[in-house]
């Protein structure tokens, strides 16, 4: 059986791709293959490790995309990228660049994100990384957690996949929440809902149900 073919897009340090990488040595992404990684930012260490791992590594900056028209430009060349690389499913990891309704409607149920809280809480346009977690600390959540959802035109918005609680702790600092929502939440997460759309994938492509 031929394996979904999965691109990953980061913007930054790469600890989720990582998981999906380890996933993948491990044997616990049977149905998927990571065959490309594509950054939005220059020198992002997420292309580092996709080297590592022997898995070609892009780079397609927003900035080299002239000022008019800089989003079609961009997805003009990550579509060329990904249908060069018969790309069958894409996976956000830390991917920091919102995609058009255009883009999204076209990759319909083939895009994954993670995010690093419990949806609808502390989501949406503006709300990543780490001000996710100084949000939550904020108002003073006692559970937090982390949300892998498919991509649709609505920041955050797509139907949700999977998602894990975290407790949140009295001393907590922002960036020893974000620490523990990615131990106990995002690098579990990520994999095994990866690992469960390429099933599903898999058995539309054969006819099974
Ligand atoms: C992760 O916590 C991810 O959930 C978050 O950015 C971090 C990237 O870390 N994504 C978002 O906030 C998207 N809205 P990583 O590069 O080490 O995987």
């Amino acid at each position: 059986m031929e394996k979904i073919r999965i691109a990953v897009l980061v913007s930054g340090g790469g600890t989720n791709l990582q998981a999906l990488l380890d996933a993948q040595a491990a044997g616990k992404l049977p149905d998927g293959e990571i065959v490309l990684v594509v950054s939005d930012r220059a020198g992002a260490y997420a292309l580092e490790r996709a080297r590592k791992a022997g898995v070609q590594a892009a780079e397609i900056l927003r900035k080299a995309c002239g000022e008019a028209n800089r989003q079609a430009v961009f997805e003009g060349k990550l579509e060329a990228a990904l249908a060069e690389a018969r790309i069958d499913l894409i996976v956000l990891a830390g991917f920091l660049s919102i995609l058009s309704e255009e883009f999204t409607r076209k990759w319909d149920h083939r895009i994954l994100n993670i995010h690093p809280s419990l949806i609808p809480s502390f989501c949406g346009a503006g709300v990543y990384g780490l001000k996710v977690h100084e949000a939550a600390l904020a108002r003073g959540v006692k559970v937090t957690g982390a949300t892998v959802h498919y991509v649709n035109e609505i920041p955050d918005g797509g139907e949700i996949i999977a998602q894990k609680a975290v407790e949140v702790r009295p001393d907590d600092t922002p960036e020893a929440l974000q620490r523990r929502v990615m131990e106990e939440a995002e690098w579990i997460l990520l994999p095994r809902a990866t690992e469960t759309v390429c099933r599903e994938i898999s058995a539309r492509k054969t006819g099974r149900t």
